[in-house]
């Protein structure tokens, strides 16, 4: 069955004159028809996948996206959520010519709580400004991810977006505690707690983390930011197999225990691409594998020990064998960029096919090692790199251009492989338009099914972000 196949549009109406003038009405200089402005809105991140949207809203309240969508919902107009449309499953971008609305505009940050550490703050704020903001208040955010330059915090929340520090401070669904959410009627739901613990019932602001647009528009949220480490340490380190890798992981959480705040691998395929494609310089002797241990903590002094003590013991058991440590910030970055841009790196290499797998970690890399093998010379490369401390495997492969056959080679093998070691297809960023239909092999036909009962509660018409997330045959 072709998983794949591309939806057809459904019987929603289409944006008229009348339309435009009731948007032009609402939001003045900010309802965008300009070719130029849409064609960038309607494009994804990896340019996979195109839209053909005739109209960008650019709201700057919750009041307006509330009456957008009221009048949206009333005229069968389908809508498209955008935050920094950095999304990777080609979510983000509408299908045919649903509407885009934008969060770009609610960039305000409402309240920030100095003694709690808590923020309140528009959906459109950049990750990026909001850890700025923060760290200038001797705090930071509970999630820092490559796309912070770009993403919203409404996109991360939408997308229940992992990242680098989750090892650490957990997901979203601790950290956000409340938010909220414009529904596809127009009625607003306040589940804005700025409270660590609230158990009155059922925790509505659950369903819409991770929804990926398709229940409501996030419009604010309230989130618990960590006091700023006094003392940051970033070990970059070579190991000769992955094994020695997972060894390594084993004993760097026993020794470095509350200070370690990221555990992140990439392969020698992986570096080659960043030296190649950004001119990245590899830190350290070449090696099959490559590991990025950041510490923080509030101590310095105890802090370099407890690194210096692992560090030692793993260099001399041979599990790792070369390494560098940085501990001002200039390094720090340059060592984290060549983690952080391999997405990048891997755009210039050519049409890419991104899978997010979570799997038992004894399992991880050998689905790398198997595509390899599986794909032969059919792909450019099959490289892997990704979230070692959460489960969570990147499995990339890359080809000069688009590949149907090699598309086929690869699904639904990977997927199949997946769930014969009970992994999940979607470890962090969602099922979008290009997963929809593969949702059953991480979940039960009950769990979709529930799934689209909420849908249907929440959405009846269906308006919110057609044809992502859910698949096709549950409509
Ligand atoms: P968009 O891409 O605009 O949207 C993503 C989804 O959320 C879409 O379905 C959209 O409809 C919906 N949405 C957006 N805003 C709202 C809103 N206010 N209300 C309702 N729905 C909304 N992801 C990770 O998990 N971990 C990573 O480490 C990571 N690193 C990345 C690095 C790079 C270089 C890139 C390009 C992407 C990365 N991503 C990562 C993927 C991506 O999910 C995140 O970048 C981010 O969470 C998306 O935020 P955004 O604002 O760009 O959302
Ligand atoms: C990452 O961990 O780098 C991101 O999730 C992006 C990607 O998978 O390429
Ligand atoms: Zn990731």
């Amino acid at each position: 069955r072709a998983h794949d196949a591309a939806p057809t549009r459904r019987p929603f109406s289409r944006v008229t004159p009348d339309d435009l003038s009731f948007f032009s009405d609402l939001l003045p200089g900010r309802t965008i028809t300009d070719p130029d402005v849409l064609e960038s809105c309607n494009v994804d991140w990896l340019r996979t996948v195109k839209g053909s949207s005739e109209v960008l809203l650019r709201p700057k309240t919750t009041e307006e996206v509330s009456q957008i969508l009221r009048y949206c919902n009333e005229r069968n107009l389908a809508v498209s959520p955008q935050g920094g449309n950095t999304g990777l499953v080609g979510g983000s971008v509408p299908v045919f010519d649903e509407i885009i609305l934008s969060t770009a505009l609610m960039n305000r940050v409402v309240t920030f709580d100095s003694i709690s550490g808590i923020l309140t703050c528009q959906a459109g704020c950049v990750l990026e400004s909001l850890s700025q903001y923060v760290e200038e208040r001797d705090f930071i955010m509970p999630l820092d991810l490559g796309a912070k330059g770009s993403c919203h915090i409404g996109g991360n929340v939408s997308t229940n977006a992992g990242g680098l520090r989750l090892l650490r401070y957990g997901s979203l669904r601790g950290t956000v505690l409340g938010l909220e959410v414009v529904l596809a009627d127009g009625r607003v739901l306040d589940c804005l707690a700025k409270l660590r613990k609230d158990n009155t019932g059922y925790d509505m602001k659950q369903l819409f983390i991770g929804s990926e647009g398709t229940l409501g528009v996030i419009t604010g949220v309230s989130i618990l930011c960590p006091r700023k480490p006094k003392s940051v340490n970033v070990a970059f380190l070579g190991c000769s197999s992955f094994q020695n890798l997972l060894e390594t992981f084993q004993i760097c959480r026993g020794m470095l225990g509350e200070i370690l705040s990221a555990f992140e691998f990439l392969d020698a395929s992986c570096m080659s691409l960043v030296e190649k494609h950004l001119k990245l310089a590899n830190p350290i002797a070449e090696s099959p594998f490559y590991i990025v241990i950041e510490t923080a903590g509030s101590s310095a002094a105890h802090d370099e020990e407890k690194l210096h003590n692992f560090l030692d013991k793993v260099m001399a058991s041979s599990l790792v064998v070369d390494g560098t440590v940085a501990t001002e910030e200039a390094k720090i970055k340059a060592l984290w960029s060549i983690r952080e841009r391999i997405t990048e790196a891997l755009r210039h290499d050519g049409y890419t096919y991104k899978y997010d797998i979570s799997l038992p970690l004894e399992k991880i890399y050998d689905l790398v090692t198997d595509m390899r093998e599986h794909l032969g010379n059919q792909a450019k490369n099959v490289v892997g790199y990704g979230h070692v401390g959460d489960g969570n495997l990147h499995l990339n492969i890359t080809s000069p251009r688009k590949d149907a056959a090699l598309l086929s080679a690869i699904e639904p093998y990977v997927y199949e492989w997946t769930w014969k070691w009970q992994g999940s297809i979607s470890a962090e960023h969602g099922l979008g338009l290009k997963k929809r239909n593969y949702i059953y092999y991480s979940k039960s036909q009950e769990a979709v099914r529930l799934m689209r009962d909420f849908k249907i509660m929440l959405d009846p018409k269906g308006i919110l972000n057609p044809y992502k997330t859910l698949p096709d045959n549950v409509r």
